[in-house]
């Protein structure tokens, strides 16, 4: 809070306090006011119930002066003048974590009994792969979406398909340290529009879903050359550098002559964020073991 508001601030229920003390002090030493007829007011309710022009009870007063001496306990105690942090050290944040950290002390047990199983059995167990599948549903499913089957540049993780491998290791790696994959953009190497149409053609015949014609077929070399090294001369691809295998017919980006043109025109970068500090070993294990669950269906 900037100083002009912390002093508005303080200052304003400083004054404010000093007012209702003020105010309940004088108004307990006002003496009835001068009515006649013996202080009854003159109200009358019921044929004989009279209002009468007394003071208000002292213990009545008392429960003002009793709040009020609450009221400045309290704002000594919590953060309520301004800036000023209270004796107690209470804070919003500082709650959210106390919380936080007892959430973490009864459940890190129970993910440290499913995190020490072996992980082909992890992915078997009932009760783990629902706690896998919460855990997902918290943090995952804004990109890979909430049955796994992801959408266009977030792959499906409910398939069979890797691209970056599916044993514990790399599964483990993917969502721990999270994943950047590298395609640079061919627009100039290829050098023609053409050229750049005919590659989009020669990649999909590679999948079976369009017949390479001549021109088509002619990009074989040049794939060599330059696709081969990341997805190898036979477009099957390579897990360590998580390119795509092209040869079978499962998108990332999408099949279309005008996305694969677009991906070989300006190269894709994929980015899968690390999520290994955020989840902590044993929860990434159960969501491993999740994930790789799955896929075998
Ligand atoms: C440096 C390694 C590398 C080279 C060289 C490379 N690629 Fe890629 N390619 C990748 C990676 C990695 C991806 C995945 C990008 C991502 O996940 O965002 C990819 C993705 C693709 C895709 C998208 C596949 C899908 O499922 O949507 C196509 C198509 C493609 N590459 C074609 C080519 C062609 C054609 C060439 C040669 C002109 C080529 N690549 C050269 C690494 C490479
Ligand atoms: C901000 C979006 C985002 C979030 C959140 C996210 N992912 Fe990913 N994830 C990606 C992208 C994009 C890729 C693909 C990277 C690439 O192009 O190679 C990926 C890749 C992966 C892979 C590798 C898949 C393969 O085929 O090898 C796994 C496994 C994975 N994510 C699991 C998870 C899990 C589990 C979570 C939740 C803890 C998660 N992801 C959260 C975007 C995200």
């Amino acid at each position: 809070m900037p100083a002009f508001w912390h002093w508005f601030v303080a200052a304003g229920t400083i004054v404010f306090i000093i007012w209702c003390v003020w105010l309940v002090s004088w108004s307990s030493k006002q003496g009835p006011q001068n009515v006649a007829d013996d202080d009854v007011v003159g109200h009358k309710w019921d044929g004989d119930l009279e209002e009468w022009n007394n003071p208000a009870p002292r213990w009545w007063l008392y429960l003002y002066f009793i709040t009020i001496a609450w009221g400045i306990g309290y704002m000594l105690a919590y953060p309520g003048f301004g800036n000023y942090e209270g004796m107690l050290g209470w804070s919003q944040q500082g709650q959210y974590e106390a919380e936080m950290q007892a959430a973490a002390d009864n459940y890190e047990p129970i993910y440290e009994k499913f995190a020490a199983m072996d992980f082909a059995d992890l992915a078997k167990n009932d009760e783990a792969l629902a706690l896998g599948g919460s855990l997902y549903a918290s943090y995952c499913t804004t990109c890979h979406g909430s049955d796994a089957r992801g959408a266009a540049g977030y792959p499906n993780l409910a398939d069979n398909d890797w691209l970056w491998g599916s044993t514990e290791q790399a599964i483990i790696t993917s969502i721990a340290n999270g994943r950047n994959a590298i395609m640079t953009p061919w627009a100039q190497v290829l050098g023609s529009d053409e050229a750049v149409t005919n590659m989009a053609k020669y990649v999909r015949s590679l999948s079976g879903i369009e017949d390479a014609d001549n021109a088509a077929q002619a990009m074989q070399q040049p794939f060599t050359t330059y696709c081969a090294a990341c997805h190898m001369p036979d477009g099957t691809g390579n897990q360590l550098l998580g390119a795509p295998n092209l040869t079978d017919d499962i998108w990332l980006y999408g099949s279309s002559i005008d996305t694969i043109r677009t991906t070989i025109n300006e190269g894709r970068q994929g980015q899968m964020p690390p999520h290994g500090d955020l989840l902590g070993d044993n929860r990434t294990k159960i969501l491993a073991a999740y994930v790789y669950s799955l896929s075998q269906n």
